[in-house]
């Protein structure tokens, strides 16, 4: 990897379940997708970068099955929540492995063994390796996540949230989210083919254009869309900068960690 610091700060990157697993299948990576983005992430060589994937196939349907977002109910969900976090460790792996394949130092950190939630929410964070990391020149790849909940005994932690919170407490730049659709519209594409996407709005235009976002069709237990942008305002209010892009085309990603406009850009003014 050749490596360019980034005077303009820390740069996170959120990969889709959608974007690092195949749709609709059961734990089955998009490898191809995996090792172009890799390339990308590679080839951009921005530093300091945290990367973080969500779960697809491999990390919804198990916490689906076991009800492991609602918390401990029964002791039959333990085995429930060991194979959702056993699940997202493997897809873990695959992003980690393509990453060091193409020289990229990615260390993968596991959400679940440094935060703890309340009600699916982050409560506390150790953020001290992630911080060594980082000064370092390590690449932390993070993920969606089984977590200890304060209220619920066990939970989810989406990606989303776990990105955006550390875009704040890190006080990132940009926080790049590369999703399976090609940004906002000004209303949802599948039902009005004349909607128009949007290139860069405000958190005020944001409000303008909220019934125009539609959730994700596919089995979600963290949120879709909805739940992306309503993570992303805390950042954006601490004056990060969010894109949401499709890293499903090639380039995309290597574009938008290059610092050019793709997808939807939003700013806090
Ligand atoms: C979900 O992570 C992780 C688990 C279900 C354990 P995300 O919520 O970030 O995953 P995607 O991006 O929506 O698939």
């Amino acid at each position: 990897m050749k490596r360019r610091d980034n005077a303009e700060g820390l740069t996170i990157l959120k990969l889709g379940g959608s974007v690092v697993t195949e749709k609709g299948a059961l734990l089955t990576p998009n490898m191809p997708a995996i090792r172009r983005l890799a390339r990308e992430v590679s080839d951009a060589g921005v530093s300091p970068l945290i990367l973080v994937h969500g779960g697809g196939g491999f990390g919804h349907p198990l916490a689906e099955r076991y009800g492991i977002k609602d918390g401990f109910r029964e002791p039959q969900q333990l085995i429930g929540f060991s194979k959702t976090h056993e699940a997202m460790v493997s897809l873990n792996r695959f992003v980690v492995e393509a990453l060091v394949e193409e020289g990229v130092p990615a260390f993968g950190m596991p959400p679940s063994s440094f935060t703890v939630t309340r009600g699916g929410r982050v409560a506390s964070i150790h953020d001290e390796p992630l911080r060594m990391a980082l000064s370092l020149g390590l690449v932390p790849v993070l993920y969606g996540d089984v977590t200890l909940d304060l209220e619920r005994g066990f939970t989810v932690l989406s990606g989303d949230q776990i990105a955006a919170l550390l875009a704040v407490r890190f006080e990132a730049k940009r926080i790049i989210m590369g999703v399976d659709v090609d940004g906002l519209y000004t209303e949802d594409p599948k039902i009005n083919p004349s909607a128009r996407l949007i290139r860069h709005l405000t958190l005020k235009d944001l409000e303008e254009v909220w019934g125009g976002i539609r959730g994700s069709s596919s089995t979600d237990v963290t949120g879709g869309m909805m739940g992306k942008i309503l993570e992303l305002i805390p950042p954006i209010k601490h004056g990060a900068k969010a894109l949401i892009v499709n890293a499903l085309k090639p380039g995309n990603v290597y574009s938008a960690l290059k610092g050019e406009l793709v997808g939807t850009e939003i700013t806090k003014e």
